[in-house]
């Protein structure tokens, strides 16, 4: 007998998709993605909603994009808080950039239990969100960090050290970056690869960004 086909849409993600994409602007859409129950398991679990941060200006010219909010982001309601976001804030101020003009979010607005990669169909829900966050902020600038993110801009077959050693793709009409994710660069230590690698590549995005400007 063949394999059970898997479901060709499913109605959660749809219904996201369908609300996001009603989003007038950035405030309705984080009223909306606050009250979201599409992913029984992180609505039930989660603190808050990790909607994002986006500059005063509300026009980034780089927008960062995570994978999903950990235990002090699911606490406080802000993304990259922790120790990830301490030393993504280090890594951008050295860069030149500073985080309180760069817009970051995550592809997943919900802390998954115990710090767990996020499921494709939670992935697959949270991407309505997601898309319209891009098209509300609409950045000329992307980074991806980490294998989740990377996966959704580029696909399923992504290997993260190959398409960083790309270098940035062209993506929907904006300058994609793909970099480690900084918990990559903590594992590793200071003085390991993808730290090294994660700070010359914002050194990059940072100079991409002025020529955008
Ligand atoms: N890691 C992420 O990917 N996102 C956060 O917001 C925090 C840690
Ligand atoms: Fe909704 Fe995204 Fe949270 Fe899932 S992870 S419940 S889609 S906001």
């Amino acid at each position: 007998m063949a394999a059970p086909r898997p479901p060709r849409f499913d109605a959660a993600a749809e219904e996201v998709a369908r609300t996001a994409a009603a989003a007038p602007d950035w405030e309705s859409l984080a009223t909306s993605a606050r009250g979201c129950v599409a992913c029984p398991e992180l609505a039930a679990t989660r603190q808050h909603v990790v909607v994002g941060d986006v500059p005063g200006s509300g026009r980034p010219r780089v927008l960062v994009v995570g994978e999903a909010p950990g235990a002090t982001e699911d606490e406080t309601g802000r993304p990259f808080v922790g120790k990830s976001g301490a030393l993504l804030d280090q890594l951008l101020g050295e860069a030149g950039l500073d985080r309180r003009e760069v817009a970051v979010v995550n592809i997943v607005k919900c802390r998954p239990p115990g710090n767990r990669t996020p499921k494709a169909p939670e992935v697959a829900r949270c991407s309505g969100w997601l898309r319209r966050q891009l098209e509300l902020l609409d950045p000329p600038v992307v980074v991806a960090l980490g294998l989740s993110s990377a996966k959704w801009f580029l696909g399923p077959r992504t290997v993260l050290a190959r398409a960083r050693e790309e270098g940035p793709v062209t993506w929907e009409g904006r300058e994609l970056f793909v970099t480690y994710h900084p918990s990559a660069a903590i594992r590793f230590g200071p003085n390991g690869a993808p730290r090294a690698a994660l700070a010359t590549d914002l050194r990059r995005v940072a100079q991409a960004v002025g020529e955008a400007s």
